[in-house]
């Protein structure tokens, strides 16, 4: 099965984290069916430096031609906000990918490093967060002025329909038996329409639960009681907002993995994280995040939730053995960026040869 991957490395420590999903997916091709043509399509805050845009037609056109794409992150610390930024919206956009599918699942070995006692963690952090992604308030309607500034949260709905569709799609799929929204319509009339949509859609859901939860009471339920949520949806900036607090609970921003999705074309998967200044150059990024998005590309994108599993357990078996520094453990060794991607390759090699 051939497949054109597009490669958009990116801003700081997107080009480290995306050379080790570029590890896993050539173990796949080694030992699959799969047969993968890589393609360079530069993005982001160093090309546009170079070129003066954030993403060169030439960059477009290969993404445009290609199957899927495989994205780091963008933005530099010198630039202003947005300059290098932007091109994720272009991309999100033009491609139409409405669907922003973010799981956090925390893996048994790493509860000691989750922030939260066990009581609150309970049997399980294992949630899907289905973010709207190309309305509200990203779709760039507004105006900066030198006394104000506004945007526009426009959501219509079509564009409500299709993610709350695909949410209780994506629930059902996974036998999930609650569907949550998170919205703010005590105060947001976007919300109150979304909320009205949520529980049309519902009706076709007999065997699915259902719940409203307004977004601040989330944010804290998501600490007190994550083990009772499942699949989640919700509107695009707040799911911005709580994919990296969910992240954070499995172990750490780099462990947030995504997939910017439109059934049937081009989909674009990446790390949630940013390009991290702060660790960029330095070889000690978490590289799982990107990993679990290459996991994710296998899942929606090609059909194979069998090689899905394979990373998953790859991942969960390597880091029994060494951690980046981020979810480091006294008790194992603490390894590079590379050396994380090598344990986790070694681990699929393994399992693919079974
Ligand atoms: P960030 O996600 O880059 O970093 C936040 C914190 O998480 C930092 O302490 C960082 O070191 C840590 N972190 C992030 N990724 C990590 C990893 N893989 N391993 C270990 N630790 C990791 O967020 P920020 O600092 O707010 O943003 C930096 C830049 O990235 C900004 O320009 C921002 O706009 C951009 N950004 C881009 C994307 C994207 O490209 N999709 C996403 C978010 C932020
Ligand atoms: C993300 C990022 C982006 C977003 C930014 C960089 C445009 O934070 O993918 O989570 O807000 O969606
Ligand atoms: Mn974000």
């Amino acid at each position: 099965m051939k497949k054109i991957i597009a490669i958009t490395r990116g801003d700081g420590c997107g080009p480290e984290v995306v050379n080790e999903g570029i590890k896993i997916l050539k173990i796949v091709s080694e030992l699959t069916d799969y047969d993968f043509e890589f393609r360079d399509a530069p993005a982001g805050g160093e090309v546009w430096k170079k070129y003066g845009t954030n993403l060169p037609e030439k960059s477009f056109d290969i993404i445009k031609k290609s199957d899927v794409l495989l994205f780091g992150a963008l933005g530099l610390p010198n630039l202003p906000p947005g300059v290098a930024e932007s091109a994720i919206l272009k991309i999100r956009q033009d491609l139409d990918l409405y669907i922003n599918l973010r799981p956090v699942k925390l893996y048994n070995v790493l509860r000691e490093i989750c922030p939260l006692k066990d009581e609150f963690i309970g049997d399980g952090i294992d949630i899907t967060f289905v973010r709207e992604n190309t309305e509200g308030l990203y779709k760039n309607i507004g105006k900066l002025e030198k006394d104000s500034a506004e945007n526009l949260m426009l959501y219509t709905r079509k564009g409500c329909e299709r993610i709350i569709k695909f949410a209780f799609e994506f629930a059902k799929r996974k036998g999930h038996n609650k569907v949550t929204s998170v919205d703010k319509a005590n105060i947001l009339k976007p919300s109150q329409l979304w909320r009205q949509i949520f529980h049309e859609i519902s009706e076709n859901y007999a065997n699915i639960e259902t719940e409203d939860i307004y977004i601040d009471s989330f944010c804290q339920w998501l600490i007190r009681a994550p083990y009772k949520f499942q699949t989640v949806a919700t509107g695009n900036m707040f799911g911005d907002i709580i994919s990296d607090e969910g992240a954070f609970l499995i172990g750490s921003l780099g462990m947030g993995s995504s997939g910017n999705i439109h059934p049937g074309k081009v989909s674009m998967y990446e790390p949630i994280h940013g390009s991290a200044p702060d660790i960029a150059g330095k070889g000690i990024a978490n590289p799982i995040g990107t990993i679990l998005s290459v996991k994710l590309m296998f899942e929606e994108s090609f059909n194979s939730s069998e090689i899905g599993n394979e990373i998953d357990n790859a991942v969960e078996a390597a880091l029994q053995e060494g951690r980046t520094v981020d979810i480091e453990s006294k008790s194992l060794k603490t390894l590079s960026t590379v050396k994380m991607g090598d344990l986790i390759a070694n681990k699929l090699k393994s399992r693919l040869k079974a």
